[in-house]
This record gives C-alpha cells, sequence and structure tokens, in this order.
C-alpha cells in the first residue's frame, strides 16, 4: 500500500482565527472554490461542530468525522478518535486532508506533511482558532495571491 499524504487545509488570520458561533467568519467564495477544487477526489477529516456547519456530506469526497456523540448518518463514516480516523483513511486515501476544527487540527500537526493554509486578509471577530504552531518547521512551497487572502502550501522541513 502507498503511504497517504498527510495535508492539513485551513482559511484562518494572521491571529490564527478559524471560526466564529459554529461557523467561518468571513464569506469569500473564492476560498471555497479552493477548497473544492483541491480536496475533491480525496478523504477529508473533520470534527463533529465542522460537519454540523457543512451541515452534509461534501460531493466528491470521502468525509470521516471524529465524534463520540454523532449517531449513524448517511454518506460519512464516524470514528471515535483521531487514530481510528486514520487508519480508516490510509485505507483507501492518497491524500487525507485534516479540515478542522481546533481538536483536528491540533492532532494533526504532528503528523501532517504539508499544509494549504489561506490567510485570510483583515481582522474578523470570533471564538475558535487554529492551535499555534512552530512556523520554523514548515518551508513555503508555492504562495498565491487572492485579493482577499494569501494561499500558501507548505511542507515539513
Ligand atoms: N476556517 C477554517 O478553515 C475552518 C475549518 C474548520 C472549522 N472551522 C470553524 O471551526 C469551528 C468548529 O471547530 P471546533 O474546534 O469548535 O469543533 P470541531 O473540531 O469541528 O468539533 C469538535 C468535536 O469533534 C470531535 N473531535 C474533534 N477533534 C477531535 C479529536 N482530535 N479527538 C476526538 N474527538 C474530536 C468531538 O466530538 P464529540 O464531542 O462528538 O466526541 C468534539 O466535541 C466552526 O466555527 C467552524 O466554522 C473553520
Amino acid at each position: 500500500m502507498t503511504k497517504s499524504t498527510k495535508i492539513i487545509i485551513v482559511a484562518m488570520t494572521e491571529q490564527l482565527l478559524i471560526g466564529s458561533a459554529g461557523h467561518i467568519p468571513w464569506q469569500i467564495p473564492e476560498e471555497l472554490r479552493l477548497f473544492r477544487e483541491l480536496t475533491s477526489g480525496h478523504t477529508l477529516i473533520m470534527g463533529r461542530h465542522t460537519f454540523a456547519s457543512i451541515g452534509r456530506p461534501l460531493p466528491d469526497r470521502r468525509t470521516i468525522v471524529v465524534s463520540r456523540h454523532l449517531p449513524a448518518t448517511p454518506g460519512i463514516d464516524i470514528c471515535a478518535d483521531m487514530p481510528a480516523a486514520l487508519r480508516l483513511a490510509e485505507s483507501s486515501a492518497d491524500k487525507i486532508f485534516f479540515a478542522g476544527g481546533f481538536g483536528i487540527y491540533r492532532d494533526a500537526l504532528p503528523l501532517a506533511d504539508q499544509m494549504h493554509i489561506s490567510w485570510i486578509k483583515g481582522a474578523y471577530a470570533g471564538d475558535t482558532y487554529f492551535p499555534t504552531f512552530e512556523a520554523a518547521q514548515w518551508q513555503v512551497v508555492s504562495e498565491e495571491g487572492h485579493g482577499l487572502f494569501r494561499h500558501v502550501l507548505y511542507c515539513r522541513r
């Protein structure tokens, strides 16, 4: 079996803000399009609140939700913790995207090979943050301006 590439995907401000009252604090259709392009055909691992905020399984992707409380739901796989989610994802996926929120990112940071970060310009109010991380461990592979955000691909040094 070939090894899966493990990738964190996140949109955040310079203050590491990712969420507000269960939702994303900004509305940037181009950023959502980029998320769709990057993740289509692959596997997503996300937390229960993130799944609730999306409200449905996303098309063309396998969705694995980490939760001890979510009842069986059509169109998704549910795993009780990150190791179980990873085992399931690795059984089929070439690329595994960690799609938030906080606990998923925290557990994914030591495991991930790459990070796709959309750095959102400006300041927003909110309550959920990406975990602090050691920037020196990550090397910029590519960088692209998109007006309201800057998209950067990092790989682990
Ligand atoms: N800007 C972005 O790119 C982005 C991406 C994703 C989410 N968000 C935002 O972030 C917020 C949601 O994130 P959140 O941190 O509040 O919640 P979350 O991680 O989506 O969900 C939390 C729940 O998921 C389960 N869980 C998550 N990580 C786990 C882990 N490592 N091990 C075991 N269980 C785990 C637990 O469910 P049980 O209690 O059922 O066990 C936990 O209560 C929303 O505002 C959302 O819009 C933003």
